[in-house]
């Protein structure tokens, strides 16, 4: 498929993908979404592949939102279709995924697309980086799963007081809240990120996927997390992986993981 509104940059492993509508601050428009879901898919498919960093273009923005040019249009039923589209293709998708997604903020990120950096399994951000939930000026609520997952990261009252009020908050309150994990010099921002994500590809996948997995189950706190937690610990005691890091440190040496 031929992407018109991102591109991509796979380098050691790391997928990179930029979505690339600058003029329009990044915004989240049907295009977007659908090359979101390709990248993802084919993320998700491709072994070489094994982290990925989701950014934005230009020096401005990382996504000012869904696009508003869109919601005209729209009634209740489309309204709706926009949400669980959109939720069902990128952001469950991104939170699902087994491997590590982060998003790096290198601007606005505003209604869609402060739930698309929420949907990462962490964040990082620019100083420049801005963050709201801008969606109650336009008459609406967040539907890319806002409501949920702000309150998740920065707790009920705080998560309550952006959505209300539609205001912005820099990086460092968005560190102070815990929005995002660190906060670089944009120059420093994708090293950063490459840099994490290199440290976390040297551990076993599957290891990976079950923290991304369980830690999902914490956030949303409906199944028995601990139960589950025994399961995964006792399966990975199956893999070759588990054999090889304990032999490693035994033996004083590196671990070299397979994904088995
Ligand atoms: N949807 C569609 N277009 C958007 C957009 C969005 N969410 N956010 C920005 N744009 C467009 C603007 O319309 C403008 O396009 P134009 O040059 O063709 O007129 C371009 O991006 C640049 O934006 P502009 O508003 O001129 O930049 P600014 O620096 O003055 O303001 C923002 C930046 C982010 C404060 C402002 O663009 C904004 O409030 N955007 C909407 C944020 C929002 O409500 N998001 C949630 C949507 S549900």
């Amino acid at each position: 498929m031929q992407l018109t509104s991102l591109t991509t940059h796979l380098n050691e492993g790391i997928l990179t993908i930029t979505i690339n509508r600058p003029d329009k601050l990044n915004a989240l428009n049907k295009t977007v979404i659908e090359e979101l879901h390709t990248i993802l898919d084919s993320f998700s498919k491709h072994p070489e592949m094994k982290a990925a960093i989701i950014t934005g273009a230009g020096p401005k923005s990382f996504v000012a939102g869904a696009d508003i040019a869109e919601f005209l249009e729209l009634d209740a039923a489309g309204g709706a279709a926009l949400a669980a589209k959109g939720q069902e293709l990128v952001f469950s998708k991104i939170e699902a995924s087994h491997k590590p997604i982060i998003a790096a903020v290198n601007g606005f990120a505003l209604g869609g697309g402060c739930e698309l950096a929420m949907a990462c399994h962490f964040r990082i951000a620019a100083e420049n980086a801005r963050f709201g939930q801008p969606e109650v000026n336009l008459g609406l609520i967040p539907g890319y799963g806002g409501t949920q997952r702000l309150t998740q990261l920065i707790g009920k009252g705080k998560a309550m007081e952006l959505m209300m009020t539609g205001a912005m908050i820099n990086a460092a309150e968005a560190l102070q809240l815990g929005l995002i994990n660190y906060v670089t010099p944009a120059e420093e921002l994708l090293p950063k990120a490459n840099s994490l994500l290199q440290t976390i590809i040297q551990k076993a996948p599957l290891a990976i996927a079950e923290i991304i997995r369980l830690t999902n189950i914490a956030a949303i706190g409906d199944t028995n997390g601990l139960q589950e937690e025994i399961n995964a610990f006792g399966r990975l005691f199956d893999t070759a992986d588990a054999k090889e890091g304990a032999t490693a440190f035994l033996e004083k040496r590196t671990p070299v993981f397979k994904g088995n």
